[in-house]
């Protein structure tokens, strides 16, 4: 009987070498942990339970048939986030590149087919080489068995992507699918096609970290979410993001201790608007005010400023947070703002998160830019997700909302459970200047009667009451009490349910 354990000890501990002491210190040397290190600190101690250890690839060609090595690339199972089950594949560079095989791909196949049986987030740790290329098409066949599994899983369990290494060709597809994409500045890549063949073709001359490093998919292309310093700090971001999210869409995010009383009062709030209507001010601090402990996930932070979104906890309950940012583009709705908020509502919506809107917008960006990229489209996506979102939905106006923008931003017309305005807010078509200039044309030579025309229109719908009369507003609130309404608002809204007519599926404007 020892011999057979000791045989078990020994195969074990083979499977656990990866590709040898060499390999690993290449990786260590490149600054990247091992794909068993990272489950490691991605997963509660000793929590992690593997599959398919001793999985082997099957190719026979190029001399495949005399290197077996036991996973085969890719270390898979399941383990906990402060003791809630998540599964998780890791991809072993050290071993043939992290590259996918048949056998790797099923390895991946087999824990999300489970993650979405059983329903629990499935984390994905990138690091590879790409299609097997001893495979051939077998390994495209691995790739595509993996992309219809992310479509089946999206907006059934959360997906999160680390892109922690190599991640090219068509196997950036697969994070593409996934929830959130978080990438290692230095350290990881994703493009569709690598630096040569973009010399070959265009005769643009790139580096790989220009033309898909995390700055580039964090600041330029918005494909990732978030860029960390190392491994280890985007793991602990993870388990940080996981935290507030439910395990599938049947479930309610976790509910977590909170220190921090929900009728806070916050005094400076009264004075975050300033006096000047062209001063901008941060829409962070009142996130930050708003929060339990003022503790804030952010996503996209270095990506369409001018829109803030990411996850707050009210009363320990996740809440997912949009809110307009004076301080970038005046806060105004453009393209990219557009496109990043529609998509973080609609997962919010997917896995039953409530919404905060936070709005203070001058309206959508003029200009031929916005509307040769196709603004319209983009825009209608925002409202599209507003419109259609079921969660509980509060609104707080602080100062500004114009046009086409008030009804895009959580408007009570899209469903809006609870519509505050501070008294700073103000609810028109358009500024008063804009107004009078097409109201009063025949006047424009005559300055004192336009001025006088501007106040009028301002003293009319420079204020919140007007809305707050038709209805449109639910109550105009102070500001030092925003924590402890938004928190009654919510704690209201828990029992809240609402469906769409059934259809197969929306026809959302891509
Ligand atoms: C098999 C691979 C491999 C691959 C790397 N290796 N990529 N083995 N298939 N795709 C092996 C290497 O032979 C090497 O083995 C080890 O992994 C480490 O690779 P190195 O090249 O030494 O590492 P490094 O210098 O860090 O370069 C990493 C790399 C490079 C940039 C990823 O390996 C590379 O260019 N690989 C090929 C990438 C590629 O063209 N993939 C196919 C893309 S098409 P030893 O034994 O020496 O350690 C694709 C389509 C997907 O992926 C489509 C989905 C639908």
């Amino acid at each position: 009987m020892k011999d057979i354990l000791d045989e078990l000890e020994a195969r074990r501990a083979v499977a656990r070498a990866g590709g040898g002491e060499k390999r690993v210190a290449a990786q260590h040397a490149k600054g990247k942990l091992t794909a068993r290190e990272r489950i490691e600190l991605l997963l509660d101690e000793g929590s992690f339970e593997e599959f398919d250890m001793f999985v082997a690839h099957r190719c026979n060609d190029f001399g495949m048939d005399g290197e077996r090595p036991p996973g085969d690339g890719v270390v898979t199972g399941w383990g906990t986030v402060n003791g809630r089950m998540v599964y998780v594949f890791a991809q072993d560079f050290t071993v043939f590149g992290g590259s996918v095989s048949e056998t790797h791909g099923a390895k991946i196949c087999k824990i999300m087919d489970m993650a979405i049986q059983n329903g629990a987030p499935v984390i994905g740790i990138n690091d590879s080489g790409g299609a097997r290329i001893q495979e051939g098409v077998g390994s495209l066949a691995a790739y595509g068995e993996v992309f219809q599994r992310n479509v089946l899983a999206s907006g059934v369990v959360p997906q999160i992507s680390l892109i922690m290494g190599p991640c090219a060709g068509g196997a950036v597809y697969s994070p593409a699918m996934t929830d959130f994409i978080f990438m290692v500045k230095d350290s990881s890549y994703m493009f569709v096609t690598g630096p040569d063949v973009v010399k070959t073709v265009t005769n643009e001359q790139v580096t790989a970290e220009e033309l898909g490093g995390a700055g580039t998919h964090t600041k330029k292309s918005s494909v990732a979410d978030g860029a960390y310093e190392n491994d280890v700090e985007a793991l602990a971001e993870t388990r940080r993001l996981i935290d507030f999210l439910p395990l599938n869409n049947r479930e309610k995010a976790p509910v977590r201790p909170f220190f921090d009383d929900p009728a806070r009062v916050e005094m400076s709030l009264d004075s975050l608007v300033p006096d000047n209507p062209n001063q901008p001010y941060d829409m962070k601090e009142l996130i930050l005010k708003i929060a339990d402990e003022g503790d804030f996930f952010e996503l996209q932070k270095d990506f369409a400023a001018n829109i803030i979104t990411g996850f707050i906890r009210i009363e320990g309950q996740s809440v997912g947070v949009v809110a307009n940012q004076p301080m970038v583009l005046a806060g105004c709705l453009d393209i990219d703002s557009s496109r990043k908020a529609a998509r973080f509502v609609r997962f919010c919506d997917a896995f039953e998160i409530p919404l905060l809107t936070l709005v203070d917008v001058p309206g959508f960006l003029p200009g031929t830019g916005q509307e040769y990229g196709g603004v319209i489209k983009h825009g209608a996506k925002l409202l599209f997700a507003y419109a259609e979102a079921t969660v509980p939905k509060v609104t707080v106006l602080t100062r500004k909302t114009y046009g086409g923008a008030y009804v895009v931003m959580s408007s009570k017309h899209l469903r809006g459970d609870f519509n505050y305005a501070w008294p700073t807010a103000e609810v028109a078509v358009m500024g008063a200047k804009g107004a009078v200039e097409i109201l009063y044309r025949s006047e424009l030579g005559e300055p004192e009667k336009i001025a006088q025309r501007v106040k009028d229109y301002e003293d009319r719908f420079a204020n919140p009451f007007v809305a707050a009369e038709k209805g449109f507003i639910d109550e105009v609130i102070m500001p030092h009490s925003t924590r402890r309404r938004v928190a009654r608002a919510f704690a209201a809204l828990r029992t809240k349910k609402l469906a769409n007519p059934w259809k197969k599926h929306d026809n959302i404007p891509l």
